[in-house]
């Protein structure tokens, strides 16, 4: 009684007031904290961005430095984890070993467990508090990338590399994916730097299926390991993250320029998405596609056009003129470019929605941060339903049943 049925999928509910990203979908923009991505894009870098998102402004040099070094000796990982990751089969997707690793990284931290520390773990302007809010903050980020390298390294049949010193977020995680034990190895550059733009892109799209999760599941105060893991379970669904690897299956699949109009008639009757295209927010292009576009030019550069490129951009261009598309405002959003780039990179197929998971720990911890810390505190994430089902019913005995 009195409740109104939003339309399904949350079409048109907010939930929260929100200080960390902006987007305007029919224009095409996307602004962190106020800075528009592609200013971020070209001067900043993710971990940079990161302090932005999680903390509301850009840092001074030493706030950069303690940020960096923080996260960065943050990424070492118990040796306990490597029992872990070995126990899983060895066609194991990267991204269910993610999910669990970041759940199994609340074991190790009691002090963020709220049932043994107490319900109120965080106080705004509570010194103590809020440190212990950041040390969760810098290890989540910093172990992040060293997770995802051990779930990468343990497909390949590789011993688990530590986070080397010196190198920069994205540098030290190409180290502990590629490094073979070469004295002399450094990422290359202009592909670290690919990546960095990448993962900056990434980072935050304030409350999408995978950010909401996050904070749904908070909302019980649980800790934010926990909290992750299940953002990280709804990332890996194909209509989200899993859809920059869902992109180059579908390329694969149509195999070559010409076979794209017959892909798109298939479409068009439903019996195939075109993954890669369309969007909640955006009923234009997504701003990130076109930066991602730049990125993938830098990196082809290096190692070559993709043999998939032709047939993308085919695909691109017959959807792109087609009433069918052009009707229901479906554009390219951030995940039609991203897997061809991944893929000459080198990175497995499977391993593409780890390389959005990590970047978006980020923002799942700014909105984390943000909601621990509201006015009022935390209330519980508790919707309500429509009862449709039958009344009441006696039961009956299996013998009676017809
Ligand atoms: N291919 C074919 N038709 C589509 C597509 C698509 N990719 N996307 C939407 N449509 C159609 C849809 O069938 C509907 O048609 P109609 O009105 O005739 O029933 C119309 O366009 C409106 O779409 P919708 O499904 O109501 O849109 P939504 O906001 O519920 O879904 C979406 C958004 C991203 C899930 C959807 O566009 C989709 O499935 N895209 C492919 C998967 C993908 O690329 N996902 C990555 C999203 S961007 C990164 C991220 O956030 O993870």
């Amino acid at each position: 009684k009195g409740l109104r049925i939003h339309a399904k999928g949350f079409l048109n509910t907010a939930v929260i007031r929100s200080e960390i990203t902006y987007i305007d979908g029919e224009a095409g923009i996307l602004r962190y904290r106020g800075y528009p991505i592609e200013q971020l894009a070209l001067h900043s870098s993710h971990l940079e961005s990161a302090y932005l998102l999680i903390y509301g402004s850009l840092p001074t040099k030493e706030q950069y430095r303690f940020f960096e070094t923080e996260v960065m000796r943050h990424s070492v990982m118990h040796a306990d984890a490597e029992g872990f990751f070995r126990s899983f089969r060895y066609d194991a997707h990267p991204m269910s070993m993610l999910t669990s690793a970041f759940a199994m990284l609340g074991s190790y931290y009691n002090e963020a467990n709220p049932s043994l520390q107490g319900q109120r773990l965080y106080t705004k302007g509570d010194k103590e508090s809020l440190a212990t809010m950041d040390r969760q903050i810098y290890r989540l980020i910093g172990k992040a990338t060293s997770l995802a390298a051990m779930a990468y390294r343990v497909r390949q049949g590789r011993d688990f590399v530590t986070p080397p010193v010196g190198l920069s977020y994205t540098g030290s995680f190409l180290f502990q994916m590629d490094h073979l034990g070469e004295e002399d190895y450094v990422p290359n550059p202009v592909l670290e730097k690919a990546l960095d733009v990448l993962f900056l892109i990434h980072a935050d799209h304030e409350l999408n299926a995978s950010c909401t999760t996050v904070l749904q599941t908070a909302s019980s105060l649980v800790d934010p390991y926990s909290a992750v893991a299940a953002g990280c379970a709804s990332l890996y669904g194909p209509l989200h993250g899993g859809a920059n690897e869902a992109v180059i299956r579908m390329l694969v699949s149509i195999g070559s320029p010409e076979n794209v109009p017959s892909f798109i008639e298939a479409v068009k009757r439903r019996e195939k998405t075109l993954s890669g295209f369309g969007h909640r927010v955006y009923k234009t292009s997504d701003p990130r596609s076109f930066i991602v576009r730049k990125t993938a030019d830098e990196v082809f550069k290096v190692t070559g056009k993709d043999a998939l490129l032709e047939t993308a951009m085919a695909l691109h261009d017959a959807a792109m003129k087609d009433e069918y598309f052009v009707k229901r405002k479906l554009a390219p959003n951030v995940d039609f470019w991203c897997g061809l780039i991944y893929r000459a990179m080198g990175f497995p197929m499977d391993f593409f929605p780890v390389l959005f998971a990590v970047p978006r720990v980020v923002g799942w911890l700014a909105h984390w941060r943000q909601m621990m810390l509201q006015e009022g505190g935390v209330k519980i994430w508790r919707p309500r339903q429509v009862y449709v089902g039958a009344g009441k019913r006696d039961y009956v005995p299996v013998e009676e049943r017809v």
